[in-house]
């Protein structure tokens, strides 16, 4: 089978989502964003006021576990799969800065984490799987045929979420959007568990400068190298 694990890690907003679908749509393969996950436990935690004052209850979010049952489903109009928590389609739900404020938190938490690896794995056991993430390529997967990771300047990381931001309607500042993403920087890579860092056998891709279409032919070069490759060794 000639079908391989692509695995993208990396800071935030430094366009793994875009990629991963991009290339998941020219292989044919399912696109998995695990961030999506994490969100989703988040807004489970606002929603059942877990999370109060700015402080998040992290014994009662672990005791609540058992009750947070989360889907992917692939919507073929939007081209790739929407979060469902508890049967409820979410995917708008889970974008916003409030969300953002709080996931890191929720991340950290390695019951948490244990839960959706878990997921992740199962859903990417019979490869032809491009995930993205923050441990994808050291945890999730780390057999991973292709793993890359992104990078970019946290300026040009805040400007391109702020666009989204406010094109989704959304009332932020500049400001609390650069500072929202340096602050998950911070917690990602220096939380106990899992925390985000290359892979050592990692291809890392800084496009502070780089045009998506540039981008997506580098990559796609090299995924098409990696499925050529496991070809003529079968
Ligand atoms: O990819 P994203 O920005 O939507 O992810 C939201 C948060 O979830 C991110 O700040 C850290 C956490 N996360 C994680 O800890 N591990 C992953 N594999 C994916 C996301």
């Amino acid at each position: 089978m000639s079908k391989i694990t692509i695995a993208i890690d990396g800071y935030s907003s430094t366009g793994k989502s875009t990629i991963a679908r991009q290339l998941a749509k020219a292989l044919g393969y399912i696109y998995v964003d695990s961030g999506a996950m994490y969100r989703a436990v988040t807004l489970y935690a606002l929603k059942a006021e877990l999370i109060r004052d700015n402080k998040l209850d992290k014994e009662k979010l672990i005791e609540s576990l058992p009750s947070i049952f989360l889907q992917l489903s692939f919507n073929p109009k939007k081209g790739y799969a929407e979060v469902y928590l508890n049967n409820k389609n979410v995917e708008a739900d889970i974008r916003n800065l409030e969300v953002s404020k709080y996931v890191s938190r929720v991340a950290e938490i390695p019951e948490v984490r244990r839960k959706l690896v878990a997921i992740q794995q199962e859903m990417g056991k019979n490869k032809g799987v491009v995930m993205d993430g923050r441990d994808i390529g050291t945890v999730v997967f780390p057999a991973a045929d292709l793993k890359l990771f992104l990078n970019a300047a946290p300026d040009k990381r805040a400007t391109r979420r702020y666009k989204e931001l406010l094109e989704r309607g959304d009332k932020v500042s500049f400001e609390e959007v650069l500072q929202n993403v340096e602050f998950r920087d911070r917690v990602d890579s220096t939380r106990d568990v899992s925390p985000l860092k290359q892979a050592e056998d990692a291809v890392v891709i800084d496009n502070t400068d780089m045009g998506l279409e540039e981008q997506f032919e580098r990559v796609l070069n090299l995924a098409n190298h990696v499925i050529s490759q496991k070809k003529k060794d079968a």
